[in-house]
Formats: C-alpha cells, structure tokens, sequence
C-alpha cells in the first residue's frame, strides 16, 4: 500500500506493507487456527491440511508473501469475479441484471429459499452459487464448448501465471452437488433459464471452474489487476476500468455474501472469498492483497484470514470507508 503526501513539487512514496507487519498480521492469523471449520459439503475439501496460512502482497509492482504462499488450493467462489468479468466482455451490466441482479444477499452462498424469494425470481447478484451459475449458462451460450478453456485463459491472466484445475475436486463437487442442481432446476422451472439449457455441461463447466488451483501469490496479481483498474504488472489489459470497478463495487457489497455489512466494518475493503479458504480483496491503491487458512466461519469465509486482513486494515489504514 502506497500512502501520498501531495506535495508542491513532488510526491513523497512510504511503502506499508513491510514483511514484519506481515509476519504480526500471520501470527495472528494463526493464533485462530483452531476455529471454523474446513468446507466438508465438498468431500475433497475436507482432505486439505488446515494449519496452513499464508499473506501475499504486490506494492510498487514487488511481490511480498509470508507463510504458505506457494500452497495450492481451490479457487471456489473467488472465480465467481473471474466469470462476472467475462460475461461483461460480452453483455452490458442493464442485459445480464435481466438475469442476475447487482444486490446482496440476505442468505447463505447457495440458499434456495433466496432464489424462490428473490425479485423477478432471478439470482440476487453473481457471486452467490445461483448467481454464478447462471453466468455460466450465459457464457456457454457465447463459447460453447470452449467456455472452460475461456474461463481457464482468462483466469490464468487475473492469477498471473498459466493455472489448472482439480479434476479430483470437480469430480467431488459433481458428486456431492445436490444443492446447486436444485437451484439450477429451480431456474428452468421458473423459466429463467431456457428449457433446452445442457444441464450438465453447464454444471460441469461450474464446477472445474471452481476447482481451479491458486495461491496467494496468484490472488494478489488477481487483487492488483482488480485495484490497478484493469491492468496486470505487465501493463496487459486484462479487463477495462470501468469493468474493474464494476468488480470492486460488487465484492464490496456481496462479496462476502450475508457478511459483507460485517465484513466492511472489520476491514473495509472490497474483497470475495471462496469455500477453499482464500480471500481477494481490492483497493483504488494500484495493490494487490489476499490471504489464506483453510477453516471457515459460517457464511463461509476464511475465519483466520477475515482477522488478518482485519489487523491490517487496523494497522495501515486501508478501509476505505
Ligand atoms: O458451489 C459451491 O458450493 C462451491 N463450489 C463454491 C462455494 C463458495 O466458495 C462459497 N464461498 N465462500
């Protein structure tokens, strides 16, 4: 994080995110450990070693980990950013709010009662299961077969390096996938999706976009790219300003689901977390910042690391409200 004082003649840089803050802010994260619980609705996701944690930043274009930064997990819900992203390379934000709207939920991630309840009967943003899945159809009908392979490009140039996905985890998320197909039948007896909708392709394609591998490092050039308005440490254009912040105003609000108004009183920035245990946040400050530890609180976020972004919008100032 940069902070600046404007100056007559020039402008004078601090660099704050110093690897001893870092280290305080990991040491915290670890003292809470032992509470939540890893995600087990996903079979696979109960294997992981919960003990890990890590923090990744990129300040002035240097990257800065602490912990476990090179560990891989699942990307979960934080590709939901990734799929919103691109259904905006295709539609404007007033057509996809035809089927998902831009307003957060008052439920779990993957509520049914929400979707029966919701306005106009459509998902309440793209970040909750419904949501995205349904972003998903809209993207198969663009790319056909070649939506996963589109959203593996493309998430491969938000993370920063050439990223896979788990065909352990997707094949675990397929088996034990009972809720999302209720929500994604939910929508074609209600019409908001179409009758000749494949089922199974979209599915298949939502769940290995939820399986793909990251670490923190990757979720910190995912922040940067969101934070940098677009643009990733090569000056590459990844998505375009007024998509980013499109993007920043939804993890703001619905980000962290049921949490988000919790969310934005502890840190203050807007962030997405997925059920794999990792958190991306994003600034204005052209940085990157994530964090990572596997136990999760009830609404699904990182429970060590809500507190360690917690201690470091405390410690540097960076809530941005
Ligand atoms: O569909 C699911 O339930 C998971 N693949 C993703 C959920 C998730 O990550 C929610 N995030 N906190």
């Amino acid at each position: 994080m940069r902070k600046t004082i404007p100056n007559k003649f020039k402008e004078v840089n601090f660099i704050i995110y110093t690897e001893e803050i870092l280290e305080e802010a990991l040491n915290l994260g670890r003292k809470y450990l032992h509470e939540g619980a890893v995600a087990d609705y996903i079979p696979e996701l109960a294997k992981v070693e919960a003990n890990k944690v890590a923090i990744s930043t990129i300040e002035d274009g240097k990257l800065t980990s602490v912990g476990d930064s090179k560990i891989k997990f699942s990307i979960q819900s934080i590709v939901k950013v990734i799929l919103y992203a691109l259904a905006m390379k295709n539609y404007k934000v007033a057509e996809l709010k035809k089927y998902v709207g831009v307003r957060p939920s008052a439920k779990p991630f993957n509520s049914v009662i929400e979707l029966e309840l919701s306005e106009k009967r459509i998902p309440v943003n793209p970040f909750i299961n419904a949501g995205a899945i349904i972003i998903v159809a809209i993207l198969h009908n663009v790319y056909r077969e070649k939506t996963f392979d589109v959203i593996l490009k493309k998430a491969s140039e938000f993370l920063g390096e050439e990223v896979d996905y788990s065909r352990e985890i997707a094949e675990s998320e397929k088996e034990s996938s009972f809720t999302n197909r209720t929500l994604i039948y939910l929508m074609l007896a209600k019409g908001i999706l179409p009758s000749d909708t494949k089922v199974e392709e979209v599915l298949d394609t939502y769940f290995k976009a939820c399986s793909i591998l990251v670490n923190t490092e990757n979720l910190a050039h995912m922040s940067y790219v969101i934070s940098n308005d677009g643009i990733d440490l090569d000056g590459k254009e990844i998505i375009t300003a007024k998509e980013a912040k499109v993007l920043r105003s939804l993890m703001a609000t619905c980000g962290t689901y049921d949490y988000s108004g919790d969310f934005a009183i502890r840190v203050g920035l807007p962030a997405k977390s997925g059920v794999g245990g990792g958190i991306v946040t994003a600034s204005k400050n052209k940085n990157g910042l994530a964090v990572y530890a596997p136990r999760l609180d009830k609404h699904g976020n990182s429970y060590s690391g809500v507190r360690m972004l917690e201690f470091l919008s405390q410690k540097l100032d960076l809530s941005i409200y």
